[in-house]
């Protein structure tokens, strides 16, 4: 027989009152496999840090979405933010079931072209296009979101220079409510701003004007600020209608739908507080239809939904460092995994969990990263059973950008593996080394030798 591994005692207050008759559980169920394949066996293969992203969870997560709105909308179109996960292999599953590219650079435009997206199905955003791009995006059909009066008078300045009239939209900013109101990017709505931009390019008579959208912001707990984005926007449309005779083609509006995760310091969890995509999909729809907009012809709606699609699909493999006691009393243990590849512990408590069982109560612990720096924390405070150097842990729904957002600062960048829909293990992202970072280096001939 097997020996068990010796497990330390904790001594911890239990508190009186709580609601449920069995009291609050003291331990923390392990995740031990990931769309079944054993998480032990993955760290074997393939060590820790490592990011694991289901592709059965991104496809089963994009088909709610699209049920959501395509029973209660004609026509929607999504369309991926590639800058929430940019992987190739990631874009690509969300290409095959259907969705457009939403890019806000030259590189996440070429991204979104070497990736087989045609130029029509690519949506250009953001305020940062240089002439350079905003011929190629012309040229190829996509539809450029313009977000500022330079960019306008640039696109009528190169007009001459176009093989094609560019398809245009306008990007709006708005107040839906929700504080502090996203102003810095495209024309605002209340004070006539957008209204002037559409009357420039309709007097211009150098672009196709194709369609209207916004993005109210990220992580939006409330469904109602999509209600009044949806409801102004159709107001814009009808107006433009009432002007200029025709129907938008498009309205587009944006991302911004919560994921599961847990914001810091929220009282209750992401699970419990965040809208469906019924929910979303209902204030938005719902805007549209009883809007004035001509029920004949309806515009096409876009989503450009990035963190909601992703974010449960990615998971981050880490292993306990060291334990040590902090000068107040607390206990504290450092994982291999710190703040610079899991750029969205700044905001969030993610769930945290085990890999194997532990048959001792929790323990209140600060987790930190292993970068020598005070900002590498994970959680000021966490319920973590009494893991041991070498223990794993599995971070849960970490899909949403940390693998765009992540920094290669002090350690190197790990790998990533997807696990298709067979179950089988791909490696989509090799872990970097030192030639890697140090190929763009140049070391001038005088330091040649020190
Ligand atoms: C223009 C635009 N569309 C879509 C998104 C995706 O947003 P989210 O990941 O919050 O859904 C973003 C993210 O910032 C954005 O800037």
């Amino acid at each position: 027989m097997n020996k068990l591994p010796f497990e330390r005692p904790i001594i911890k207050k239990l508190n009186t009152g709580i609601s449920n008759k069995f009291g609050l559980r003291t331990e923390l169920e392990p995740i031990t496999n990931i769309d079944g394949v054993p998480v032990s066996e993955l760290i074997k293969d393939y060590g820790t840090p490592l990011f694991v992203i289901s592709e059965s969870t991104i496809r089963n997560t994009i088909h709610e979405a699209k049920r959501a709105f395509e029973t209660r909308y004609p026509k929607v179109q999504f369309a991926w933010s590639y800058k929430t996960n940019y992987l190739d292999a990631v874009c690509r599953i969300f290409h095959q079931e259907g969705s457009w590219a939403e890019v806000v650079s030259r590189y996440e435009y070429d991204k979104a072209l070497s990736n087989g997206v045609s130029g029509e199905k690519i949506i250009f955003n953001g305020p940062d296009k240089s002439e350079d791009d905003l011929v190629t995006a012309s040229n190829n059909g996509s539809l450029i979101h313009i977000d500022h009066f330079d960019e306008l008078y640039t696109l009528i300045e190169i007009s001459g220079k176009l093989k094609k009239r560019p398809k245009v939209a306008i990007r709006v900013n708005m107040d839906t409510g929700i504080f502090p109101q996203w102003d810095r990017f495209g024309f605002n709505y209340e004070n006539g701003e957008a209204m002037e931009a559409i009357n420039k390019i309709m007097n211009s008579k150098k672009m196709e004007f194709v369609g209207l959208h916004a993005h109210i912001g990220t992580f939006m707990l409330s469904a109602g600020a999509y209600d009044v984005e949806a409801s102004k926007l159709a107001k814009l449309a009808f107006e433009f209608k009432m002007k200029y005779g025709s129907n938008i083609g498009y309205i587009d509006i944006g991302g911004g739908f919560a994921s599961r995760n847990t914001l810091k310091g929220a009282y209750q969890t992401g699970k419990d507080t965040a809208p469906s995509f019924d929910d979303y999909a209902e204030a938005i729809t719902n805007a549209l239809i009883n809007s004035q907009l001509d029920t004949d012809d309806m515009p096409l709606l876009i989503l450009e939904t990035g963190r909601a699609l992703i974010d449960e699909a990615g998971y981050l493999l880490g292993t306990v460092i060291a334990n040590k006691k902090l000068s107040d009393g607390r206990r504290s243990t450092i994982v291999n995994f710190g703040v610079n590849i899991l750029f969205t512990a700044f905001w969030y408590e993610h769930r945290i969990n085990p890999e194997k069982e532990y048959s001792g109560h929790n323990e209140t612990t600060a987790l930190y990263g292993p970068l020598c720096m005070n900002i590498d924390q994970i959680r000021d405070s966490i319920q973590l059973p009494p893991l041991k150097k070498d223990d794993n842990l599995v971070v849960s729904c970490v899909g949403a950008y940390n693998m765009t957002q992540w920094m290669q600062f002090i350690t190197l960048r790990p790998r990533i593996v997807l696990i298709d829909t067979e179950r089988e293990v791909h490696v989509i992202r090799n872990k970097e080394s030192n030639k890697d970072i140090t190929a763009l280096e140049y070391v001038p001939n005088h330091l040649d030798k020190i």
